[in-house]
């Protein structure tokens, strides 16, 4: 028997894969025009789906990293920033001091990041249209790399984490937010939700049903936390770690470089 008949597809993946990529560049390629498409009401349908809850994730996320982001020469990277609201919440604990660095605000969906380049006009933030796994920072050179939602859709996992391995200093941080597939009668109840009332929502405000058929597809087959820890890890991180939110149906995963 082969491995792949042996193995879930969560502990075989090491990327994301819509329906229809057979290779890492056609599966980008789909991400990036899938996201494009959807950028105009990604926000309204984001907040409705998640029952504003994607709010208070981003807010508590953006707590944990305090310490780093109150330092005004930190060089802080928000990953797949899409519309903008993570790196919001990020750049609400940066100091005012004029001196402070600018948040670095990545992401390779052109109409997802015009959307969030017009929240960051007014602040200290830069808008970078970039691929996650070929990113335009030099080695050893950032903080702290944050990423909310987008990392499942990253077409290698492993690539992914190497590139942030690279542009990080020794001693910085990352921390991964994602969705998260619980067990027990939570993911019972939550796949009832995920797999068929939401994408039907979805595709309602979207227009888009693949999109949002895509979303629980990524949930599903994205690593669970201990496989995940031992991919960061493996990527020579340190003190790596998950906490669950809200009953596990989200998460944050948080680990250092090695100094
Ligand atoms: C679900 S959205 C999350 C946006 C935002 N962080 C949030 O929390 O609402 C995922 C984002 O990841 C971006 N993305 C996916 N793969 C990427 C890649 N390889 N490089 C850069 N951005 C990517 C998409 O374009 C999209 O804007």
């Amino acid at each position: 028997m082969s491995l792949a008949q042996t193995k879930p597809e969560h502990e075989l993946s090491t990327g994301a894969r819509p329906i229809g990529a057979t290779t890492e560049d056609s599966a980008a390629a789909n991400v990036q025009q899938m996201f494009d498409t959807i950028a105009p009401t990604y926000d309204r349908a984001n907040h409705l789906l998640s029952a504003g809850l994607d709010r208070s994730w981003w807010t508590r996320t953006a707590r944990v990293f305090r310490p780093v982001l109150q330092r005004p020469e930190s060089v802080v990277l928000d990953l797949c920033c899409g519309t903008g609201d993570m790196t919001m919440a990020l750049y609400r604990h940066r100091p005012a001091a004029p001196e402070a660095a600018p948040i670095l605000a990545v992401d390779f969906s052109h109409q997802m990041l015009a959307r969030g380049a017009e929240k960051f006009a007014p602040h200290n933030i830069i808008p970078i249209e970039a691929d996650a796994l070929h990113l335009p920072i030099a080695d050893n050179s950032v903080d702290l790399v944050t990423s909310a939602f987008g990392f499942r859709n990253l077409a290698n996992y492993e690539a992914g984490l190497a590139e942030l391995h690279r542009i990080l200093r020794p001693g910085g941080q990352i921390g991964i937010l994602d969705c998260n597939q619980p067990e027990g009668l939570t993911g019972a109840l939550y796949n009832l939700y995920f797999k068929t009332i939401l994408p039907r929502l979805g595709g309602l405000i979207s227009g888009t049903p693949a999109a949002y058929r895509y979303l629980p597809a990524s949930v599903e087959r994205f690593p669970r936390p201990p496989r995940m820890l031992q991919l960061i890890r493996e990527a020579g991180f340190t003190q790596a770690h998950w906490t669950s939110y809200t009953l596990g149906t989200a998460g944050l995963y948080q680990a250092t470089k090695k100094a």
